[in-house]
């Protein structure tokens, strides 16, 4: 057994000095250890109030994908939150009903399931709760909610889809609310080459992208906030981007450090979701770590004292870019439901 162990550690070594960019044995011991706190979950967790059943799943996938949940009869949450931006709309502010923009660029909604509080703000805190809001809003949806119930009401095929979702329940706003939620919490990011790393394929990702893994845990200092397999630790910070919104710090406008403060954002399929922060500010991702590495964009008061200048040279850099890539899924493309008629 020993013989062993001595052997594959000479083969270790031979092999750090042959790739001389490859991270030394002892690095790579603590990376390894670095990975353990990125392991995806294995099941998604849905609340005991509003457990999943694929009836469940096929209502809200069909009412999040339906646009007569708009008064226009054109804008459907997927308007917005469309699978082909990564469930965003790759655009700096959402624009929503009459063409109007909004304030805030749309989040995508991946992996909601594991979230603690929606909105850039946290300003909703389940996603039932949430569900609502954007179809009675004057600049989203604008259908009040009476009328959504009516309308549903009329559209002979969705009887029998919600009779086999909510049994015995009449539609309502609120089992709207309640499918819709079921569904957005199947909204899970596919396994990426990261995921495979942390797994143990030591090849799945590049050396670069090893260096930027280690930088990005390290030096960089990015998972004090974007922490665990979804990159987010769910809280509110002024990480110094250019905007005169207060954030969170509208709903709690005596305590410093909530002002300009925004959601943690995901990095999960990041590198396909341009523009980037909750207005859109930065255009891509060397854009977002330039903002970073000068300590924010605005010195405020309020600036995260987590938020300081970085040293990190231009293959510093590429390396947190070949990073933030391998967190890129390899899944299928979505497919889209019928709309009942
Ligand atoms: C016109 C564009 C638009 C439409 C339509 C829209 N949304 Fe959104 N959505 C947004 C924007 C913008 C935000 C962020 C608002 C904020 O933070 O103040 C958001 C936020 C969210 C969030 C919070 C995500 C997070 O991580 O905090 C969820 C969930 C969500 N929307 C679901 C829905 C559902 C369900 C529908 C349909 C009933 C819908 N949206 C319709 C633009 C839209
Ligand atoms: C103090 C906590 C904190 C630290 C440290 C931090 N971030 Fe962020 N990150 C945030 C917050 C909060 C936002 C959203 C800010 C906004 O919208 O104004 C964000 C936004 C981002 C975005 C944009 C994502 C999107 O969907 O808009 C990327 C990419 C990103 N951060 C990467 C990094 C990298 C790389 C580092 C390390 C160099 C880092 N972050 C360090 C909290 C942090």
């Amino acid at each position: 057994m020993r013989h062993h162990a001595v052997r594959r550690s000479l083969v270790g070594l031979l092999a750090a000095s042959l790739l001389s960019a490859a991270p030394s044995p002892s690095t790579e011991t603590t990376l390894r250890e670095r990975a353990g706190s990125f392991v995806r979950p294995s099941a998604v967790p849905h609340p005991s109030d509003n457990p999943w059943t694929a009836d469940r799943e096929r209502l809200g996938r069909t009412l999040f994908f339906d646009p007569r949940l708009s008064a226009s009869g054109t804008i459907s949450c997927a308007t917005c939150h469309n699978p082909s931006f990564e469930w965003g709309d790759g655009l700096a502010l959402g624009v929503g009903h009459a063409g109007k923009q909004l304030a805030r660029r749309t989040p995508t909604i991946l992996n909601v399931a594991w979230g603690a509080a929606f909105f850039w703000d946290g300003r909703a805190s389940t996603l039932e709760e949430q569900a609502l809001g954007p179809i009675q809003a004057e600049g989203e949806m604008n259908l009040p909610l009476e009328e959504l119930v009516a309308r549903l009401r009329g559209i002979d095929e969705y009887a029998a889809l919600f009779e086999a979702a909510y049994p015995g329940e009449p539609i309502s706003e609120d089992v709207v609310a309640k499918a819709i939620a079921v569904f957005e919490r199947t909204v899970v990011s596919a396994p990426a080459p990261f995921d495979r790393w942390v797994e143990g394929d030591d090849d799945a990702i590049g050396p670069a992208a090893i260096r930027g893994f280690e930088l990005f845990t390290g030096k960089a200092r990015c998972s004090v906030c974007h922490t665990g397999w979804r990159f987010t630790d769910d809280s509110f910070h002024d990480v110094g981007t250019r905007s005169d919104d207060l954030g969170r710090g509208v709903h709690l406008p005596e305590i410093l450090v909530s002002q300009h403060a925004f959601k943690t954002p995901t990095l999960r399929n990041v590198e396909r979701r341009a523009p980037y922060m909750h207005n859109g500010s930065e255009p891509t991702l060397e854009a977002v770590i330039e903002s970073y590495v000068l300590g924010g964009r605005e010195t405020r008061p309020s600036l995260s004292n987590e938020i300081r200048p970085l040293d990190l040279d231009g293959t510093d850099r590429a390396d947190l870019l070949a990073f933030l890539a391998t967190l890129t899924s390899d899944g299928p493309p979505e497919s889209l439901p019928r709309m009942p008629r």
